[in-house]
């Protein structure tokens, strides 16, 4: 009895317990052998053997217990360890990306005209004299061709020089009332602080029946959008010309530096120039085949709005794609 107790607690882990148990409480176990005994002992030594077999057997139970519980927990708690998790260990730190300010920009305005149920438009950036000039107003020798300085493809094609040709290829798709924006690239022979060969517009056009919309109308939307991006900027229209457009305008803000006193940004005259527009051109209306329309046309360069919002000094660094100047705009 003593002997089984101690090879109990002697026991190292649940398997050997379990050989044990099968060893001493199993159907062919040592207990099982002392009660087959019972039958052999004379009836009035019967009550007692079987008492005294019965206390050994709980006496071994408790001990068997007690031991398996100990084992069960010394089991669990390696397996805590093995499996612990130390959250005060560092972590790999994962990079985040961000918008380019230009894309930030881009969307920011586009969010406005669409809210106004603008339609979105977009063409291609590889495009025919026709849809970039021509249909434009701006006929094979004028003058004005020079104002963009085209990239010309070998084939007589050019890169766009503004995203004006989306106004003309939506109006030949397209039957009047027309509201719509054209978001994209444009391309011109142009690099300084302010200029880059690559940079983004956004067009807008809108057509209607003769008499429905107005220069009015233009500058109630340009003056309300140019808040919406500078907040409570003064907002001028300046007489301008462009082929596509008659009457055009250029349209300036105060300067959001100086407000208005005059600094180096504004070249000392305390206005920004911010975008093109004006009503437009009857030549226009005809190269696509509209008839009893009236309507007007703004464009805008991204780019500058994004400098402005976000006070970059040159327009180049935008575009070299390092992560530092990147990192400022998160
Ligand atoms: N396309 C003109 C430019 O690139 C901008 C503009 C668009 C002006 C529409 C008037 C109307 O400078």
């Amino acid at each position: 009895m003593e002997d089984l107790k101690g090879k109990i607690e002697a026991t190292a882990n649940l398997d050997d317990l379990e050989s044990l148990r099968v060893e001493i409480f199993g159907k062919k176990g040592l207990l099982a052998a002392e009660f087959a005994k019972l039958k052999d002992i004379a009836s009035e030594n019967k009550k007692e053997f079987a008492k005294g077999l019965n206390d050994k057997k709980i006496a071994l139970t408790e001990v068997f217990e007690e031991k398996k519980r100990v084992l069960l927990e010394m089991a669990l708690e390696k397996k805590l360890e093995s499996e612990r998790v130390d959250v005060s260990l560092y972590g790999y730190e994962s990079t985040k990306g961000s918008l380019h300010p230009v894309k930030e920009t881009m969307d920011k305005i586009i969010d406005y005209f669409v809210a106004l149920n603008f339609s979105v438009e977009s063409g291609p950036l590889i495009e025919n004299d026709f849809t970039n000039f021509e249909a434009l107003n701006l006929p094979k020798n004028h003058p004005a061709r020079e104002m963009q300085d085209t990239f010309f493809l070998a084939d007589g094609q050019l890169l766009r020089t503004h995203t004006s040709p989306v106004q003309i290829r939506t109006m030949m798709k397209e039957k009047p009332p027309i509201r719509m924006i054209a978001p994209g690239a444009v391309f011109r022979r142009d690099y300084d602080l302010t200029h880059t060969p690559m940079f983004h517009q956004v067009e807008g056009l809108v057509v209607d029946k003769t008499g429905v919309v107005s220069f009015a109308n233009l500058k109630a939307i340009l003056t309300d959008f140019l808040h919406y991006m500078f907040g409570e900027v003064e907002v001028r229209f300046r007489p301008s010309f462009f082929p596509f457009t008659e009457p055009s305008t250029e349209v300036d803000i105060s300067c959001i530096f100086c407000e208005g006193e005059g600094c180096r940004v504004c070249s000392h005259t305390g206005w920004l120039e911010v975008l093109g527009s004006g009503v437009v051109d009857p030549n226009v209306f005809e190269a696509v085949g509209y008839e009893d329309v009236s309507g007007y046309a703004f464009g805008l360069g991204v780019e500058r709005f994004a400098m402005l919002l976000h006070r970059v000094p040159d327009l180049r660094s935008m575009f070299e794609g390092d992560i530092r100047l990147l990192e400022q705009f998160r």
